[in-house]
């Protein structure tokens, strides 16, 4: 086997000052393939590239590092067995303080993923294979993924809170032969009940030839003969405990994550593997300014884009020391962040507005009982920061002295697009500022007009690739063609609105389509409203977003239900059961925070929904509603305002 090592005469690509950044970023749109190469040469590549780049926005596809060779392990594991083998590569921090954490020093971890590919490979999964997890914030999950990653099979991370109808969909979509659970989950001070979960998921799942069990809590579960096998049973039967990665492509899969759009029907995000490597760690190192010794937390779940590209890829890449946390902000109490910070000394810290906020709510005392002096620099990610919840983290968890890099991005950028770098780039409270160098945003008008110049506002898109791109939607490259490419051509279309400053600085404005963002979460209103239509006596419902104190977005459902229905029992009753039927067709993350019944919904003459005006209403903003003559029955409006008292005089 031919492996290139590092290019250790190459300068390093780190950027340390405005004028890198700015030399960086010129450089990264004068000669992007340049650019990249330079970067990418800092990675092993089993063999290297004939060409950085090839893409096509028209008719989408784009490549990075074509005819390379390399498998993403080798350079998160192999790679530092070498120079920092006893390095402490993850600390688990678990869901109750008094439980022992678990370090796992580099040596340690490539140790189990190697011995965990073996089970995997044992159990049938080859490369290309599509394994689904399923499972609580445990080592096991980050090492589940690296073995998948090893062995070539493609993951797909499912987030524990998602419910069996909703993990099933995923499973099929993705035809996956192997599923990786637990017994148990620990949240908080609930002890959910994971395996049963799975189990009744895999009802309807005939692609799943097999389950593998973590034993977690100790829970009781069934285990079916022939399907189900316990984790640490088939690593104690193991007779090889090394692998040899296997020489991935550039372009092959690593991961498809599930993630939710403006249609019901969840998209699977495709990333592969060079392309994702080379940004993850690029953005990782110079976005928190990473340095030797830091140690650094991303509260995220694996569940979610932030987990696989900042808890798990990113830092393992760059040799950091990354915290996995198991639970909850809250519990034991609302301190339990600022007492993790204080006992491993965290320098690096990321986390999403809406924690922030709810931290915020409980009072300063909290942060003031724990050191904070190791913190460094402070990350948010998921959704718009409100400048109140930006002062609150600045000046209570900083101390006025920690920069806030505010990152923007997507499960389907891979990585993050605009963003402080730092210390480096001036901060300014609710702006994500500048892009990443290779990131070339543009802001279009409602005609696909692209605004130039500053102090401009519009819809935010990319136009030109950077290397942690989508490649395609799983099964359907149509979807992923239309959904980022079909609106304005030749440009890759964020979903978001967008404010580019009179200095030049980015300010993201919130999502433009049916989507919306609860704590952080994307949610698109068809799929909610899917599953509310479930209900028997649903007839028809419209689901929009409203302002929410904590969780940036709440849900607000206005439901059409039978007539019969609704005189039989209470309102009460049939709220009740709307909430349990969401809960159980996607999860408890999707409950509505308010269900208003109705009769009837605003519609236009061609039956489209107006959805403008339900907004207007959830808001409690219904003095100007605008133009309602195109309505096929303006009466309703009224009768929807009248009826939405009941949620705004509380
Ligand atoms: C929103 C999460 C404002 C945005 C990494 C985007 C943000 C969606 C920010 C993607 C931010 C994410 N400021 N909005 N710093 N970060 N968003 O796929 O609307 O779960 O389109 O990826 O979250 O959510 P996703």
């Amino acid at each position: 086997m031919r492996v290139s090592s590092p290019n250790k005469h190459h300068k390093t690509m780190r950027i340390r000052s405005l004028e890198d950044y700015t030399a960086a970023y010129r450089k990264s749109v004068d000669e992007p393939e340049r650019f990249w190469a330079d970067i990418a040469d800092t990675f092993i590549w089993n063999q290297k590239w004939d060409k950085v780049l090839d893409w096509n926005f028209e008719d989408y596809y784009a490549k990075w590092f074509i005819g390379a060779k390399t498998n993403i392990t080798t350079n998160c594991l192999d790679r530092h067995l070498l120079s920092q083998p006893e390095k402490t590569a993850i600390i688990w921090e678990p869901n109750d303080p008094n439980e022992p954490e678990i370090r796992l020093s580099y040596r340690q971890l490539y140790e189990k993923v190697c011995a965990f590919s073996n089970v995997l490979k044992k159990h049938g999964v080859k490369k290309g294979d599509r394994v689904v997890l399923y499972m609580p914030m445990v080592p096991e999950l980050a090492i589940g993924v690296l073995a998948c990653a090893r062995i070539g099979a493609i993951h797909s991370v499912v987030f524990a809170g998602f419910s069996a109808s909703a993990l099933s969909d995923r499973i099929n979509d993705a035809q996956a032969t192997v599923v990786l659970s637990s017994d148990g989950n620990f949240r908080g001070t609930k002890d959910i009940a994971v395996k049963a979960i799975v189990d009744e998921a895999l009802q309807s799942c005939p692609s799943i030839q097999k389950q593998i069990v973590l034993k977690r809590t100790g829970a009781k579960v069934e285990m079916q003969q022939g399907r189900d096998f316990w984790w640490h049973q088939e690593l104690e039967n193991l007779t090889q405990t090394d692998c040899e990665a296997e020489i991935m492509d550039s372009e092959d899969p690593l991961f498809i994550l599930y993630t939710s759009g403006s249609t019901g029907k969840p998209k699977g995000v495709v990333h592969h593997i060079g392309g994702y490597m080379v940004y993850t760690k690029y953005s990782f190192e110079n976005v928190f300014q990473y340095n030797e010794g830091d140690i650094y937390w991303c509260t995220a779940d694996i569940g979610w884009i932030t987990g696989h590209s900042y808890i798990v890829y990113g830092p393992l890449l760059a040799g950091a020391t990354t915290v996995m946390f198991e639970g909850v902000p809250t519990f034991p109490d609302a301190g339990r962040f600022w007492q993790v910070v204080e006992k491993y000394k965290i320098s690096l810290f990321y986390t999403a507005p809406t924690a922030i906020r709810a931290l915020q709510a409980q009072g300063d005392a909290w942060v003031k009982k724990h050191d904070l002096s190791s913190l460094r620099v402070l990350g948010s990610v998921g959704e718009p920061i409100n400048e109140e919840a930006w002062q609150w983290y600045y000046q209570n968890v900083g101390k006025n002295n920690c920069p806030i890099v505010d990152t923007w991005w997507q499960t389907e950028t891979g990585g993050i697009m605009i963003s402080p770098l730092a210390g480096i780039t001036p901060t300014k409270p609710t702006y994500a500022t500048l892009p990443l160098p290779g990131v070339q945003p543009v802001l279009l008008d409602g005609e696909g007009k692209e605004l130039k110049g500053n102090g401009v506002e519009g819809n935010l898109c990319i136009k030109f690739p950077w290397p942690s791109m989508i490649r395609t939607t799983y099964g359907d490259h149509e979807r992923c063609q239309q959904t980022y490419f079909g609106m304005y051509k030749g440009y890759y279309f964020t979903g978001d609105g967008c404010r580019r400053d009179p200095d030049g600085y980015y300010r993201i404005l919130g999502r433009v389509d049916d989507v919306i963002n609860v704590s952080g979460h994307r949610m698109g209103t068809a799929e909610v409203e899917d599953a509310i239509n479930q209900h028997p006596a649903v007839v028809e419902s419209a689901v929009v977003g409203y302002p929410h104190e904590i969780k940036g977005q709440g849900i607000y459902a206005f439901v059409i239900c039978d007539g019969e229905a609704v005189a039989q029992s209470s309102i009460e009753q049939l709220r009740k059961e709307i909430l349990q039927t969401v809960t159980q067709h996607i999860g408890a993350i999707a409950k509505p925070d308010k269900i208003q019944i109705v009769t009837g919904l605003p519609k236009t003459r061609s039956g489209k929904i107006m959805r403008r005006i339900l907004r207007k209403i959830a808001e409690g903003d219904t003095s100007n509603l605008g133009d309602t003559t195109t309505l096929l029955d303006p009466a309703v409006v009224d009768e929807i305002k009248e009826g939405a008292k009941e949620f705004h005089t509380a």
